[in-house]
Parts: structure tokens; sequence; C-alpha cells
């Protein structure tokens, strides 16, 4: 696989649509200074607060340069089209507006939101009978030896109880999310590291033994699974080299424009490096 993932996951920012076009803007403005098309992150997902989702999809779609580049999608979902649900947002909805992606099961939904293994798995057969792609998150809690014994129990549960029963066939598409609950930034008050690259690969790799265990080696070689916890424009270069993630998902850095230009900028380093 060699084109990769940078998926943006706003959470609860910005605060206004106009602060989100100009984040849209920053983006715009990196991805046309691109001198050729060789960045390593060949696909940007945004995924915005769904409330400006409507607005960002009509701004792409009006402006070749974004269209060819962005995809957006949405950071939950419920799981019927139909149904009484006070506040609730259907994969109906999620798709007339515009996204294509849904993050499903973030640590940040289990907090705040009580979200179940139940939930989240029908968050994602949901997304499966709409078209939406799910991107699932999973992690350990707290830092602990990638080795042992408790961080693969934990990935482990996480994967079969929220990928039960479900079934996927060798061309859908289906992200995978590798995020340690305790690398988030906002665990650490914005001031996070990443886990190791080393131990990043680990566990992706116990990840996709899992995936050619429960579906086959023909999927697991093909999803994408991506790391996610304080990737900034510092440490964004070790994971375009990496050659077992296949992608990131950005938190904080992806809601500051500062952050976000670094990003890129980087990038942009990195390519000279490749070619
Ligand atoms: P940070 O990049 O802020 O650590 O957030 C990661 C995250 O939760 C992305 O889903």
């Amino acid at each position: 696989m060699t084109k990769k993932y940078l998926v943006f996951n706003w959470k609860m920012s910005p605060s206004s649509a106009e602060e989100a076009l100009e984040l849209l803007e920053v983006i715009k403005e990196a991805i046309s200074q691109e001198a050729r098309p060789s960045n390593p992150f060949s696909k940007i997902i945004v995924l915005p607060p769904c409330l400006y989702l409507y607005l960002m999809n009509q701004i792409i779609n009006a402006d070749k340069v974004l269209a060819k580049k962005i995809t957006l999608g949405a950071q939950d979902v419920f799981w019927h089209n139909r149904w009484a649900v006070t506040g609730g947002i259907s994969p109906k909805m999620l798709k007339n507006a515009g996204a294509r992606y849904v993050l499903i099961g973030h640590s940040e939904r289990q907090q705040y939101f009580k979200e179940t293994a139940y939930m989240i798995n029908q968050k994602i057969k949901a997304a499966l009978v709409n078209n939406l792609i799910p991107i699932i998150c999973v992690g350990e809690k707290e830092k602990r030896d990638v080795d042992s014994f408790l961080v693969k129990k934990c990935i482990f549960e996480q994967l079969n109880n929220n990928l039960a029963g479900i079934k996927l066939n060798a061309g859908d598409t289906f992200i995978i999310a590798y995020e340690p609950i305790w690398a988030i930034s906002s665990h650490n008050q914005g001031q996070g590291q990443p886990e190791s690259l080393d131990d990043i690969n680990k566990m992706i790799g116990l990840i996709r033994f899992w995936v050619a265990r429960r579906f086959s080696e023909n999927i697991a070689s093909k999803m994408p699974i991506l790391y996610g916890g304080s990737v900034t424009g510092a440490n964004i270069n070790l994971f375009a080299q990496s050659s077992v993630a296949d992608g990131v998902l950005v938190g904080r850095a992806s809601t500051k424009k500062q952050e976000l230009k670094k990003i890129f900028q980087k990038l942009k380093r990195t390519n000279k490096k490749f070619t």
C-alpha cells in the first residue's frame, strides 16, 4: 500500500462555519502548492462537526483542487435512518450532507456518551448498509508494554466485540485506527507524545493479524490501519516514512491553522527525500 490516509478529526472545533472554512482554505493552499502528486498522504479526509458538513461539501464540490483531494466524513452516526431519536443523526442524513466516511467508537464517545460495544457494533453495521466507510477506533487506556498479554487482550476484545457479526467482502473499504487513549493530546493538556514507532508497528501488526484470522489474508493485506494520538507537524514525518501505518488520524493539530500549515510544510520536505 503506497498511498496513505491523512484523516483530520476536528472533534468539537471550530466554533463557527466561517472558521471551518478558514481551515479548509489552509488545506487548499497547501495542496495547491504541492510540487508533484507524490505526497505520501494522498487521501485527505476531513471529519468536521456535522453541522458544517453540508456547507463544506458545497464548497469542496465547487472547487476542482479541493474536490480532487478531500473527502468528507462524520465523527459519529446513529444506527437507524428513521426512528424517534432526539438529537440523532442518521446515516442517510450524513450521506446526503456529503459524508463518505464515518468515525465510529472514538474513546471520547465512550467517555462522554457512554457508548458501549453494542452501540459501536450497531453503528458499524448501519454505516456498511448505508455505504458509509467506517473508520473504527481501538486502543488501550493506559500505557503498558505492548508485548504484554493485557494489551493484546484489550485490543482483541475491542475488535471481537465491536466487529461481532460483521461480514466484509474483498472489495469493501473498512479502516481501523489504532489510537492508544493515553497518547491523545487532550489527556496530556495538549502536550502529548505519540507512541513510539516501534510499538505502533507492533500494534498495527497485531491488528492486521486479527483481521486476517477473522476475515481473510486478502482483506487484511488491503485494509488501511492508521495511527492516532498526538500527531503534529513536529512528528508527521515519522508516519509519512513508516511502512506499517497506512496513515494518521490527527485531532488537535488539525484544528489550529499554524499547526495544520506545519503538517503540510513538513510533508513537502519529506517529499524531497522520497524522490
Ligand atoms: P490528538 O491528535 O489531539 O491527540 O487527537 C487524536 C484523536 O483523538 C484523533 O481521533
